[in-house]
């Protein structure tokens, strides 16, 4: 996969265990490209977060929870997805970009700011409806996204473990020191330091990229005292003052670059799945809230293969790596605007090329994670085709390891059972006679002939065939 080769060497240690920090850094890119922002984005907050915390004395502990706070911050990004995508009529993810450019502190710098994100390409009467709609539902609809978001956020930022302080600093990011920002209208030492540094910090690393440090300094003073603290602003205006701390900065983009800013990493086992799997299962979560029409797709595809492969009497060990790729398969899926991934009928070429680009995607998230093995590979091989009719390295048969084969028949049954917003779902009976038809051609045989024994043994079971 040329264009996914990562060149830096990943430390993961001879007892086959990988440091959480290297796991949540390289994950914590697919946040980003939810939320508009390239690969990266979170990383390079982290960096400068952590920077901002050694200049304002943060103790070891408080330091391992930004370091989290600051790479799961957007970790509540999907769950808002589809809701921008309805009200503003627009992608989710430039509007979601827009949004942490644009300062939306006051009310009718609130206003201006739907004017000219809500239904950009729409013609003038489109958009007039689409911002009365919009104006309709005003402040209470603005409190609700955020409020969404950032509760998902900090439930999983629990749900992989992480202390309080890091689930309340994402709970809070987007709280102002005047107290203009939300969801609780928080003001100066109300809000928790670690989110005033994230907010700092993802600010900073934003106009960075768009304009390089002068325009970090001029955001930074004109919304000091307002978004930010006063004395974290300080502290970088004092601090980052040559250039040579800023090019520094814009050279960090790889999880292994931030992987030793976290003072006490835990050592996930690699060769053993069990705590791999659970976060798997948090990020697939985080996938499949993009859109309501996946709301337990990664969940359930993972079922299936990790049932098939049972079926199939692969060793347990095996079993897993397909379970966990089944998770991550669709990750690269938060890349993929809303207009998109919920549109009701054919998808354009450019759409399609777009909504294609998610396997490759998928790759580049999980490549940094090799000693994973070959999980990243079987995750981004799930739309390739026996027959090379495929998506996205058209593969075929004999280069399609065992284990993407499984989760790329997992992936049609659980796609065409489930409903969608220009079909109904087939019944299991059909969608097993729909695979048969394509056995051997496009998709393999024994993991339809697996899924056909789930099937038929669920037969005379009150419950039937069930995914639990
Ligand atoms: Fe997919
Ligand atoms: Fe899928």
């Amino acid at each position: 996969m040329a264009t996914s080769t990562v060149s830096t060497p990943l430390r993961a240690d001879r007892v086959g265990t990988l440091p959480s920090s290297v796991v949540i850094a390289s994950l914590s890119r697919a946040l980003d490209l939810a939320e508009g922002e390239p690969m990266g984005h979170a990383i390079r907050a982290c960096w400068l977060g952590m920077k901002i915390g050694d200049w304002v004395g943060l103790g070891p502990e408080e330091r391992q929870d930004l370091f989290y706070a600051l790479l799961l911050k957007d970790a509540g990004c999907s769950a808002n997805a589809y809701s921008v995508t309805h009200w503003f009529a627009a992608d989710d993810r430039s509007t979601k970009a827009q949004l942490k450019v644009a300062d939306w502190g006051s009310q009718w710098r609130s206003v201006l700011f739907a004017i000219r994100q809500t239904a950009p390409a729409a013609p003038i009467t489109r958009r007039m409806a689409q911002l009365v709609s919009l104006g309709s539902r005003g402040p209470s609809l603005a409190n609700e996204l955020v409020q969404v978001r950032c509760t998902r956020g900090a439930e999983l930022v629990r749900q992989l473990g992480w202390a309080e302080p890091s689930a309340e600093a994402v709970f809070s990011l987007d709280e102002h020191w005047n107290g203009s920002g939300r969801p609780r209208g928080l003001k100066g030492e109300e809000i928790p330091v670690l989110s005033r540094i994230a907010l700092l910090a993802q600010t900073a690393e934003i106009f960075w990229r768009h304009g390089g440090r002068r325009s970090v300094e001029a955001v930074l003073r004109r919304r000091r005292g307002s978004w930010f603290d006063p004395q974290l602003v300080d502290a970088v205006l004092t601090h980052a003052r040559s250039d040579k701390l800023w090019d520094r900065f814009g050279a960090i983009s790889h999880p292994e670059q931030v992987a030793h800013l976290d003072p006490r990493p835990r050592k996930i086992p690699s060769a053993t799945l069990g705590e791999m799997i659970q976060i798997g299962q948090v990020f697939a979560a985080v996938v499949d809230a993009k859109s309501p029409w996946t709301t337990s797709h990664s969940t359930r595809t993972a079922l299936l293969s990790r049932r098939m492969a049972d079926v199939m009497g692969l060793d347990e060990d095996e079993a897993d790596h397909i379970g966990l790729a089944a998770l991550l398969h669709d990750l690269g899926k938060l890349a993929v605007s809303n207009s998109i991934l919920d549109k009701a009928g054919p998808l354009d070429p450019g759409e399609m090329m777009e909504m294609q680009s998610h396997t490759d995607i998928t790759y580049q998230i999980l490549a940094p994670l090799w000693p994973l093995g070959d999980v990243a590979e079987m995750a981004a091989s799930h739309h390739e085709r026996l027959d090379g009719s495929g998506y996205h390295r058209h593969l075929r048969g004999p280069d399609l390891t065992f284990g993407a084969q499984i989760v790329a028949v997992a992936d049609v049954f659980e796609a065409i059972t489930a409903d969608r917003p220009y079909r109904r779902g087939m019944e299991n009976d059909d969608a097993i006679r729909w695979l048969k038809k394509e056995e051997g051609r496009t998709l393999a045989a024994e993991p339809i002939s697996a899924l056909f024994e789930m099937v038929e043994s669920a037969r005379g079971r009150p419950e039937g065939f069930t995914l639990t």
